[in-house]
């Protein structure tokens, strides 16, 4: 793997796929995207296990997430394109593990990092996470977790807005003080009370929709940076009195 550096010009032969009797017309347009699509080509070359890992790198260019020593919680990590820039990045080891990642899906190990296979949504995912760092907090919560999509625009919206909504949860109650948050969400309105939240809880927030994100997608992400403290100091008025919005 490169640790890679970004974007992903290459202009490889365009490859055409024919439908096959088997297959349906969506999934050969699907495999002709795929096969066609620089930043899959360019995480072959990389040793990425998927074209995710460069959205990440593009929003750490930007915002400066990561750093060595990080603490850091994946959350929806499989096949691990993340976990792989994560443990690069914060130097993690297999003594001393400072990347989790969480996931219903089977993942191949990784060096340096913990693999949990679970459902997030599950009661006890949050104490196996911690439990998993070693009983500390982490720095940085991370969320690329989508529900499996069912063609239905406004159900797909609504689900990943819940598993956006159960990831700020363990976030507020989890992250050490300073941390930050990072999650993919629909584009749509039905997050807007939850950015409230967020912003009430952190230093600054932004949206942000990395060039690797297909434009046709309508993923992009919140960044939430400086946390203020667990739910419990949040809420004490000494902490949020006269704090202003942070920037969207
Ligand atoms: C876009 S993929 C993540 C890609 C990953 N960031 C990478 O770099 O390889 C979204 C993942 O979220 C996972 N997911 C969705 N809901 C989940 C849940 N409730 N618990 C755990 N994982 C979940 C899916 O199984 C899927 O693997």
């Amino acid at each position: 793997m490169t640790g890679g550096k970004r974007g992903a010009g290459d202009r490889g032969l365009h490859v055409r796929v024919k439908t096959a009797a088997k297959r349906k017309e969506s999934s050969t347009r699907w495999l002709e995207r795929h096969l066609n699509d620089p930043y899959v080509r360019r995480s072959k070359i990389d040793g990425y296990r998927s074209r995710a890992a460069y959205k990440l790198l593009e929003i750490d260019e930007k915002l400066n997430l990561l750093r060595p020593g990080l603490r850091v919680v994946d959350l929806g990590a499989a096949p691990g394109g993340w976990c792989q820039v994560l443990a690069d990045v914060v130097k993690s080891t297999p003594e001393e593990p400072l990347v989790v990642g969480i996931d219903y899906l089977d993942m191949d190990h990784l060096p340096g990092v913990v693999l949990l296979k679970k459902d997030f949504l599950d009661e006890d995912a949050p104490d196996a996470l911690i439990a998993a760092l070693g009983g500390h907090k982490p720095d940085l919560v991370l969320s690329d977790m989508a529900a499996p999509t069912t063609g239905h625009r406004k159900t797909d919206h609504l689900r990943t807005t819940h598993l956006f909504e159960v990831a700020i949860d363990f976030a507020l109650t989890n992250l050490a003080p300073g941390g930050a948050f990072l999650a993919k969400v629909f584009r749509g309105g039905t997050e807007n009370q939850l950015l409230t939240d967020l912003k009430k809880s952190f230093d600054s927030v932004a949206h942000i929709k990395p060039p690797a994100s297909r434009k046709e997608s309508p993923e992009l992400y919140v960044v939430a940076k400086g946390f203020r403290g667990n739910r419990a100091a949040s809420r004490d008025p000494r902490l949020i009195e006269g704090e202003g919005d942070g920037e969207d």
